[in-house]
């Protein structure tokens, strides 16, 4: 983060609507580095602590929660990807209101605009707002040809053949229908079906979903069609895109062309002319509210008339005539049963607290997140107080969790008058609780304050260290071996046998001949078949060939992500290199240790994250014995950088703001490919800033700085195109 934030308590509503959409923005693009092109910008740690300030923020302000806030997304994001599609006509969001004086200031800025007088009326629709995930239909001749996501807005992703599956959209339009139609509307799936679903993993025992939302997402995000098809998503239309033709001139007749049309349309939609008659429906659609088979979180109004429509056109991505009117979020009381400990990789200790099951906008929630030790006394990052009167969190307590579309609800506060008298303050365990090590909180070497993380100090020792380590290093950023998932790595950790046990992973490339020579056959376990074993074997083998800074990530060092591992790998070319000067380094001066701070974007943090590893004798011995299972001894050697040629070979830039003739992916391996590295953030070394449109303070830090802007196609005709 470029500037110091401001503590929460302090925030006003204005600056913490501001920050949550400035987070939402940072985040949602960090999202995109991990998933999408895997090459995160910032560590865990650090993506974790912008997503605590988010929740942090929310908490205060429940009612300021974004439509796009990524407490409102899952964390897990899809591994598959499809072909982008560029949106004929943008899809837009809606501004949000929260009161009934927001609602009758939006109404009035409408007639305002138009110039009309009260008497003049002007009619709007109001139907519900339907929390699932927008998309863009498109007919061509009467034929469906694309269905799109959202994406960005201008940008979604092709879903055709999974649009397909649903058997709520027509695959075709009846005749007389325009050449060209783009129907937008929302698919979701239905409370029932999502109720039903869970039960039905939850028998074949597996992971049961969060919520009716990110179910619909994941099922459409599915390569396998059939798999969208089996889930039983609905739709809603409500909206459109291109249309060769109008139908109709009211916002309310288009819908009703849609229905002739044979798509379903929301029941609940009126056609309505005054604010108080247009409150009195948003009452009602909130009473029917629990009772609907599907989640809604407010009303949509929207201007009738297209021709006003059109008048009133848009601000920068929302539409003057229209407004979301969200209802308040939903909040449910029960009590605190039990607090326990998960111990994650790099041995931070997250409270976790139990509670006893309440269904929460449908959903059964029975776990929520308490961060760490300060949010349980009732304290924030910087120390600051979070609840009212620093109430701390206690087993016994009645609290009021709040699930925001979110997959970890929060415990938003303590009902005091409910407190048992026995309650005591929780204690924060001082030793691991799964190896017994002692667990402590490190000093933030720049602030001088105490981390917010306790962690565990046993590293290897550790049990839930160690599989976490071995999980991370198989993920599919570091070694991507297909088949060893998280369940198969607790089988083979907690084996006792020698030809199945995995506690390190050089382990992971012996267990094929540690087979060979046992009578315990890994393929007459259960869970695993002949054809499975093969497969894992050949995963396994294809892997002995990696990639330097694959190798360098898979290593699991503190603070160092993928971006570090691949400036390291860049930088020293060779392993041997890397870890020669790794080892020369020891004493944290010279020559190596000086070349290692020298590389731009490794901070000393790292640096000495590095050096630290590479001291400790056990790490080097698993290291040792996994590279003798690499083909010739070693990873690949990294890529040698094109440093020449092009001019912007060796130059740092920075990309901000939405660009719109590539992906901020394409661009960034554009940029690579060409010898330029591409940073996250500017400062004084950054050489270039390439701003799009909605570019915010990156590119007023680039101007404060003086370093050199410019837009998308300046810097096209820069690198030649
Ligand atoms: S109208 C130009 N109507 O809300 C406005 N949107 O923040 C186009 N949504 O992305 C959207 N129910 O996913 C509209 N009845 C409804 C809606 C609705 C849900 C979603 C939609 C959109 C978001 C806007």
């Amino acid at each position: 983060m470029s500037v110091e934030p401001i503590t929460i308590k302090n925030l006003t509503i204005e600056e913490a609507a501001a920050e949550l959409a400035r987070l939402a923005r940072e985040i949602a693009h960090h999202d995109a580095l991990y998933h999408g092109k895997d090459q995160p910008e910032i560590s865990d740690a650090e993506y974790d602590a912008l997503k605590r300030r988010n929740d942090a923020i929310e908490a205060r302000f429940p009612e300021l929660i974004r439509e796009d806030s990524p407490s409102r997304h899952v964390g897990a994001a899809p591994s598959v990807t499809f072909a982008p599609v560029v949106h004929a006509r943008p899809m837009l969001s809606l501004d949000n209101t929260f009161s009934q004086e927001d609602v009758q200031d939006f109404v009035a800025s409408v007639y305002r605009f138009l110039g009309r007088l009260p008497d003049q009326s002007i009619a709007f629709t109001a139907e519900p707002k339907i929390d699932g995930l927008s998309m863009s239909i498109r007919y061509e001749n009467g034929k469906l040809v694309t269905a799109a996501t959202r994406g960005d807005g201008t940008t979604g992703e092709n879903v055709t053949a999974n649009i397909r599956t649903i058997k709520e959209i027509p695959n075709e339009l009846p005749k007389g229908a325009p050449a060209v139609v783009e129907v937008r509307g929302e698919v979701y799936m239905a409370k029932s079906d999502f109720l039903a679903l869970n039960k039905q993993m939850e028998a074949e025992g597996k992971q049961t979903y969060v919520n009716p939302r990110n179910t619909a997402a994941g099922s459409l995000r599915q390569l396998d069609a059939k798999v969208t098809a089996s889930r039983k998503l609905k739709f809603f239309a409500y909206a459109w895109g291109e249309m060769s033709e109008m139908p109709s001139d009211t916002q309310f007749g288009m819908v009703q062309k849609f229905k002739e049309w044979g798509f379903p349309i929301n029941p609940l939609m009126k056609r309505l002319n005054s604010v108080a008659d247009i409150l009195a429906h948003y009452d009602e659609i909130g009473l029917l509210r629990p009772d609907l088979d599907y989640d809604i979180d407010g009303v949509v109004y929207k201007v009738d008339s297209l021709e006003l429509q059109q008048r009133l056109g848009f601000r920068s991505r929302s539409p003057r005539w229209a407004t979301a009117h969200k209802f308040p979020a939903e909040q449910a009381f029960t009590t605190v049963e039990k607090i326990e400990i998960q111990v994650g990789r790099t041995g931070a200790l997250t409270p976790v607290a139990r509670l006893t099951p309440i269904t929460v906008g449908g959903v059964v929630v029975t776990n929520a997140t308490l961060h760490n030790e300060d949010y349980i006394k009732g304290l924030g990052n910087s120390g600051e107080p979070i609840r009212e009167d620093e109430h701390d969190i206690r087993i016994g307590d009645t609290v009021i969790v709040q699930r925001a579309g979110d997959v970890i609800p929060q415990v938003l506060d303590v009902v005091m008058e409910k407190r048992p008298a026995d309650a005591v303050p929780y204690e924060f365990p001082k030793k691991c609780p799964v190896c017994g090590s002692h667990a402590v909180r490190e000093r933030n070497e720049k602030t001088g304050k105490l981390d917010s993380v306790t962690r565990c100090t046993g590293g290897f020792v550790c049990r839930a260290q160690a599989t976490e380590h071995l999980k991370h290093f198989v993920s599919r950023n570091a070694f991507d071996i297909e088949g060893l998932g998280s369940k198969q790595i607790d089988f083979f950790f907690e084996s006792e046998d020698s030809a199945l046990k995995i506690r390190t992973a050089p382990e992971i490339f012996t267990l094929e001949r540690r087979q060979r020579d046992s009578l315990t056959k890994l393929e007459n376990i259960e869970g695993f078949g002949k054809v499975s074993v093969g497969k894992l074997f050949a995963a396994i083998n294809e892997r002995r060939e990696i990639a330097l800074h694959r190798f360098i990530y898979a290593l699991g060092i503190r603070h160092v992500g993928e971006t570090t591992a691949k400036l390291l790998a860049r930088s020293y070319g060779t392993y041997e290199a890397f870890a020669t000067a790794m080892k020369e380094a020891a004493s944290l001066s010279g020559d190596a240790w000086d070349g290692l701070n020298a590389i731009e974007g490794i901070g000393e943090i790292v640096a000495r994250a590095i050096v630290e590893f590479y001291k400790e004798p056990r790490n080097v011995e698993v290291i040792t014995a996994l590279l003798a299972e690499l083909n010739d001894g070693t990873p690949l050697p990294a890529e040698q950088v094109a440093a020449s040629g092009s001019p912007v070979a060796g130059k740092t830039v920075v990309f901000t703001g939405s660009l719109e003739k590539f992906t901020r992916d394409e661009a960034k391996a554009r940029a690579e490919s060409l010898g330029a590295k591409v940073a996250g953030s500017v400062s004084k070394k950054t050489d270039y800033v390439v701003a799009g449109p909605g570019a915010g303070s990156k590119l007023d830090k680039a101007r404060e700085l003086g370093v050199q802007t410019m837009d998308e196609d300046e810097w096209l005709a820069l690198i030649g195109g």
